[in-house]
């Protein structure tokens, strides 16, 4: 039986995190691992905070705060944010907070430097004597050596985009107390990415890996990762920092992992910490050295080339050193594109972003978790809207799944005294029940592939069906007639129409479980089946007979429409907000 061990890309504690991350990165994870849970699989969902790097220290020194207090308080904001949307990590942990997560990531680094993986080069480097130490790329501004703008970073020039070797930067300063570097040697340490190429990785990129098999790449990974592949180099792994994994060698000193290098390990030490939570700290060899588990990344596009390059390189180059055992390597990679906010990229400095506050309080937790999934950046970019978020939530929310489950339960209520009718089966295998059942079944294997925009329509596609099946058999009618045979005919249609609606409060669950949670209370005790599962329903296979006679719970709105004016409103706030800034 396999086992799945889902990832969603560890957010920087360095800043908000907004709509679109939960889009791209986290929301199709939560939704993958509720509907494996549902299945029956056994399921781990690691995350947590990326809290390490240059672009952390720099910011703390800059707000005066210590860096352990600063990506304390981003620690506790992102997951807050996540919160809100009910993302179900199993953990949510941090790189420095992690009580496993340094002394995995240096040995890492420790073994890729025995097993010949990890090179070691003097360079020079801008040096603060002022502050004495060595100032990294982003520490810097100085003259672009390509365009001579003045103010260019040390990394990048941000008039004409050129990528900047700092050693070249013309007159440099440092950002933090203006004082001028010197340039000195400096040791560091380079991954032998060539050298892991031919040792396994390329085999492996190119399906040619039996012990290590994985899912077709998605377009954008084949996209980017192809053109890498033709020159590939050997990284730097190292900084001078005063903040990070230190490096674990002698006369390392002020020198610490990169923090591409220690991230990734985070799954891993995260694994590490939830296993010793569970009492079982050797667990997670079951969870990274079984073959039978299934590693799932997800991501953004901009950080493809680490998931399917660099950290399975990593892996890779750890050979048998782990006690005897290899890792193993990620099974699918479903990276996402980028999600923007009514025709621009989300800024919250710029005031181009959705308040959460505001935004849960006037709306449905679900209903946006169901329009960031339905309008998912999948295959391109894309954007949240709040005509398609009103239209999402007012003609399928409201109008399709809301409106089939009320029709039903009210029925029920009026006619059968809140009660499951007693039922023949004269309808079990009606070809509207079977399109719906055909619909659902489709729905499962768009989750298995990670397509989720079809999954959605795929869950809205049997509502539409079941809304048919109810308007066809119009039971208002068969209720009222005279024929005993009519009559029962109704009865047949109400019954199925609640076994699909509780079949419905399972399906739905992982996209919406809150809306799901409160349809299955409408059910009272016509919801049978366990919440969480899923089960092989199929065209030929329709839902069990409900109990007849059980008692039904109070039918409810499960989606408020959302009206024009609040639209105007909303979007007239954005422009506000944004024009405050003056972006
Ligand atoms: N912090 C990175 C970002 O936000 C993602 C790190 S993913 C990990 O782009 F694999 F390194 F953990
Ligand atoms: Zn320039």
């Amino acid at each position: 039986m396999p086992r799945y061990l889902v990832t969603s890309a560890l957010p920087y504690a360095n800043g908000p995190i907004h709509f679109g991350h939960v889009a791209g990165a986290y929301l199709p994870a939560d939704v993958y691992v509720r509907y494996l849970r549902a299945r029956g699989e056994e399921v781990l969902y690691v995350c947590g905070t990326d809290e390490h790097g240059v672009a952390i220290t720099l910011k703390a020194e800059q707000e005066g705060v210590s860096y352990a207090e600063y990506v304390a308080r981003w620690h506790r904001e992102i997951k807050a944010y996540f919160d809100r949307f009910g993302i179900g990590f199993d953990i949510f942990t941090g790189t420095s907070r992690c009580p496993y997560h340094a002394a995995a990531s240096q040995r890492f680094f420790e073994v890729l430097r025995q097993r010949g993986y990890v090179n070691e080069r003097v360079e020079e480097q801008w040096y603060s004597e002022a502050q004495q130490r060595f100032l990294p790329d982003r520490y810097l501004q100085g003259t672009c050596p390509n365009c001579g703008y003045e103010q260019a970073r040390g990394d990048e020039c941000p008039r004409c985009g050129a990528w900047i070797d700092t050693r070249k930067l013309g007159n440099p300063v440092s950002l933090v107390d203006g004082s001028r570097p010197v340039l000195r040697p400096t040791r560091h340490w380079y991954l032998d990415l060539p050298g892991l190429l031919q040792a396994g990785l390329l085999d492996w990129y190119d399906g040619r890996d039996p012990a290590h098999p994985h899912r077709p790449w998605k377009a954008n990974v084949v996209g980017q990762v192809r053109s890498m592949l033709a020159d590939l180099r050997e990284r730097p792994i190292t900084r001078d920092l005063p903040w990070g994994i230190p490096v674990p060698l002698p006369g390392a000193d002020g020198k610490v992992l990169y923090v591409w290098f220690d991230a990734p390990i985070g799954y891993l030490s995260a694994t590490m910490e939830w296993c010793a939570a569970q009492g079982e700290p050797e667990q997670w060899r079951r969870w990274w050295q079984d073959p039978e588990t299934r590693l799932v990344h997800f991501m953004g596009k901009d950080n493809i080339a680490f998931h399917v390059l660099v950290f399975p390189a990593m892996l890779l180059g750890q050979g048998d050193a782990w006690e005897g055992k290899s890792f193993i390597l990620p099974w699918a990679v479903p990276a996402d594109e980028f999600y923007n906010l009514q025709g621009r990229k989300f800024s919250t400095s710029g005031g181009w972003y959705l308040d959460t506050e505001r935004f849960f309080a006037r709306f449905h937790r679900d209903a946006a978790r169901f329009y960031l999934l339905w309008s998912g950046p999948e295959n391109a970019d894309t954007e949240f809207t709040w005509e398609g978020f009103q239209s999402v939530t007012n003609s399928l929310l409201a109008d399709k799944l809301g409106n089939f489950a009320s029709r039903v339960l009210k029925f029920c209520e009026r006619r059968y005294a809140n009660r499951v009718p007693a039922a023949g089966g004269s309808l079990d295998r009606h070809p509207l029940l079977e399109a719906a059942d055909r619909s659902w079944h489709e729905l499962g294997g768009h989750l298995d592939r990670h397509e989720f925009v079809a999954a959605c329509k795929a869950l809205i596609g049997g509502c539409d069906a079941l809304n048919q099946f109810f308007d066809a058999l119009a039971p208002w009618k068969l209720a009222k007639s005279s024929a005993p045979a009519e009559r029962a005919r109704c009865g047949d249609a109400l019954e199925r129409c609640l076994a699909y609606l509780e079949l419905l409060s399972r399906r739905f669950a992982p996209f919406c479980p809150g809306a799901a949670a409160t349809l299955r209370g409408m059910l009272g005790a016509a919801a049978v089946a366990p919440a969480l599962s899923w089960g092989p329903e199929a065209p030929g296979h329709p839902p069990a007979r409900m109990p007849a006679g059980a008692a039904l719970g109070a039918a409810g709105v499960l989606f408020q429409k959302i009206p024009d004016e609040v639209v105007q409103e909303e979007k007239e706030r954005l422009r506000q907000t944004a024009a405050a800034v003056g972006a």
